[in-house]
């Protein structure tokens, strides 16, 4: 069974539609790239994954449950995350905080603060250092069980 499956998806900004008709299947364990032009609806349709944005038509199944109409807190409980384009870190908190604040309603498993640093130890100098001071790649480290990443990481993703 497929991890997340998304069905036939239709989300607009407006009048405008911006993904028409998607559907993909990723199982556990897998790894999804969504290639595309500027402006294919790329961005829209992982906001919608994770909730930020309400889809006009179609489904999106998480484990076997449809989700399409959970709201974006209770899908990161569920182990949804989007790690957005641009760091949208908090640069004012350390990264020990930015970690903390990101596992604090997601789900429990595998990921917890010392398997991100396990995976990315060239965090462990940087841990009680502002974020605003990490490089691009540092910033991508995440603890979701199915994580969408709106541009490619630049440091290796587990
Ligand atoms: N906030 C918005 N309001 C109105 N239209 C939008 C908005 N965001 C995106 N769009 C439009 O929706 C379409 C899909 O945009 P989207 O940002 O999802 O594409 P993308 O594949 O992520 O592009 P890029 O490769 O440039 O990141 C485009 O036509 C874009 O102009
Ligand atoms: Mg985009």
């Amino acid at each position: 069974m497929p991890i997340l499956k998304v069905e036939s998806l239709d989300v607009r900004h407006g009048l405008l539609p911006a993904v028409r008709h998607v559907s993909l299947a990723v199982a556990e364990g897998e790894t999804l790239a969504l290639v595309g032009a500027n402006g294919a609806g790329k961005t829209t349709l992982m906001r919608a994954i994770a909730g930020a944005h309400k889809p006009s038509g179609g489904r999106i199944v998480f484990e076997g449950t449809d989700i399409t109409a959970v709201p974006a807190h209770e899908r990161v409980r569920a182990g949804i995350a989007l790690v957005p384009e641009g760091r949208r870190l908090f640069p004012e908190l350390t990264v020990e905080e930015n970690l903390l604040v990101a596992g604090q309603n997601s789900k429990q498993g595998h990921w917890n603060v010392e398997s991100v640093l396990d995976a990315f130890p060239i965090l462990k100098p940087l841990y009680k250092k502002r974020a605003a001071n990490l490089s691009g790649g540092g910033a991508a480290g995440g603890r979701h069980r199915a994580r969408s990443h709106d541009q490619p990481p630049r440091a290796p993703a587990r």
